[in-house]
């Protein structure tokens, strides 16, 4: 394999006046040539004392370039050899277009999702192979809808112990993550009769357009700081409620006392079904997290929870935990969607469980969020102090009041040009109201938030939306890879003709 020790047989563009640091230009330079394929898998790159000589700069700037690249998998490192282009990237770059085909920004605040580089790799690998080696081979039939008993046993431990649930093995069904879980939901609740779901708002849109896709009605209710507004919630003729009681999403507020008395009081009186979103509970940093409403009401409640957060959203590991009189009816509807998810994951993921790996795991990423957290707000505090932060301690975003006359979409625009992504709150509201930022914290380092956030203080500072009145208002879907393939299917379809509506 060639070895290159030259900067300029890398053709990389760095200056010193381009008012960025000189190891984002490193970084970004490199990155985006082993994502246009112009460096190629297995290529070595030159020693970071060799790079920074040739460049003219300080051996530290070359590298945190590449402890960034070898941290998002562009490059490898192996004791005693040299760093090189890592396969994955070519494997991406020779198929077809990746489905996400916007370039990684520098910084990117993506909210809710984990850092996937502190995966426990290890532990995970040592699951699977204590089930491969020690299970016969019924695992590899087809699989019980519901689940795997031994994880529905697994799960129902760990709910109740950490989570308050009154969940029960036989109460379980396990699917492809929350996603699955409430399409499974809606198609069970549309034939007992339910038209409508009342969702929040802000909500999550995604969820909204889900339920919508299955047939349902949605009726969206005002969150406030005190959670879903119940008062205006009983008033309507909802048949069925979806909320994220122990950490909305996306404001971070949690459901006060009170709101949730109220709610399960009317849920029973009227038998409206209560959806409950558990997606991050697990993070909470200033105490311990409410319990889930499932606890307390477990004929109205069909609790849906998720490892997406909690592990990665890679593994597609969700269920539900349903009242009695559900759980063969969504089991069925399991059976009818796909057969059963993949038996060997539910296994290992239930032997994780059981050897305390998962609480070794949330221990840690615990520890490690609460400090970006921290880090992103005391930034926050620093750098752009008259924005209100909304929610509790929790989670792995924030959300963030923009002042009035600074709007989301030029702002959007304004740093990713600056190769900032940040997310406005539009996409989640039903209602108009003021502007809004997310700002997800999980797979950013302390100082990438910090510098981060600075650069985005520049950006206001500067004004983004006097000086650019003309950008074309970005798509409200912010799901890269949704809105990636919503953008090449309306690419190829035939002029004249329209197959898919907009967002
Ligand atoms: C509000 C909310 N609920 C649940 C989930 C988990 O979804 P899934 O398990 O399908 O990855 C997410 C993921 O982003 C979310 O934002």
């Amino acid at each position: 394999m060639k070895r290159t020790t030259s900067a300029a047989e890398l053709l990389l563009p760095v200056s010193r006046n381009r008012g960025r640091s000189m190891h984002e230009q490193v970084e970004q330079a490199l990155r985006s040539a082993i994502q246009t394929g112009r460096l190629k898998a297995g290529f070595a790159l030159p020693s970071t004392r060799a790079l920074a000589e040739d460049l003219g700069m300080s051996r530290g700037v070359v590298v945190l370039a590449y402890e960034q690249l070898l941290a998002e998998g562009y490059l490898t490192a192996t004791r005693g050899s040299a760093t090189r282009v890592a396969s994955i990237r070519q494997a991406v770059s020779a198929a077809a277009a990746p489905i996400d085909a916007e370039t990684t920004p520098t910084y990117d605040f993506r909210p809710s999702s984990p850092d996937l580089t502190t995966f426990p790799r290890r532990a995970w690998l040592s699951s699977l192979r204590r089930v491969l080696a020690s299970s016969p081979n019924a695992i590899f039939a087809y699989p019980d809808p519901a689940g795997a008993l031994r994880t529905r046993e697994a799960l129902s431990g760990y709910l109740n112990r950490t989570r308050g649930t009154l969940a029960q093995p036989g109460r379980i069904v396990m699917c492809n993550g929350f996603a699955q879980g409430l399409r499974l939901v809606c198609a069970v609740l549309r034939e007992r009769g339910v038209k409508t779901v009342a969702v929040e708002d802000p909500g999550h849109a995604g969820q909204r357009a889900d339920i919508n896709s299955m047939g349902l009605g949605t009726h969206a209710v005002r969150v406030d700081e005190r959670g879903i507004d119940v008062a205006r919630l009983t008033a309507l003729k909802a048949d069925a409620v979806l909320l994220t009681p122990a950490h909305q999403f996306p404001t971070g507020v949690v459901l006060s006392p009170d709101r949730r008395k109220a709610l399960l009081d009317w849920a029973s009186r009227h038998r409206v079904w209560v959806l409950e979103d558990d997606y991050d509970a697990e993070f909470r940093y200033d105490r311990g997290p409410v319990g889930a409403l499932q606890g307390l009401a477990e004929d109205r409640v069909i609790y849906l929870g998720s490892a997406s957060k909690t592990l990665a959203p890679g593994l597609r590991l969700g269920w539900i935990v349903s009242p009695a009189e559900l759980v063969d009816r969504l089991a069925l509807a399991k059976l009818h969607a796909d057969h059963g998810s993949p038996t060997v994951d539910q296994l290992a993921f239930a032997d994780f469980i059981e050897r305390g790996e998962l609480d070794r795991h949330l221990r840690k990423a615990r520890h490690v969020y609460r400090r970006r957290r921290d880090a992103a707000v005391e930034a926050l505090r620093r750098h752009l102090p008259s924005l209100k932060i909304s929610g509790v301690a929790a989670g792995l975003h924030l959300m963030l009041t923009l002042p009035p006359g600074l709007g989301e979409a030029p702002l959007e625009e304004a740093a990713s040009l600056d190769s900032l992504r940040i997310y406005g709150l539009r996409a989640h509201r039903k209602r108009p109201g003021g502007g809004a930022l997310l700002l997800g914290y999980g797979s950013l380092t302390e100082a990438r938030i910090e510098a981060g956030i600075s650069l985005l203080a520049a950006i206001i500072r500067k004004g983004p939306s006097s000086s650019r009145r003309s950008v074309p208002t970005r798509s409200t879907v912010w799901d890269p890879i949704e809105r990636s393939l919503k953008e090449r299917i309306a690419a190829s379809r035939p002029r004249g003709r329209t197959y898919l509506r907009g967002n």
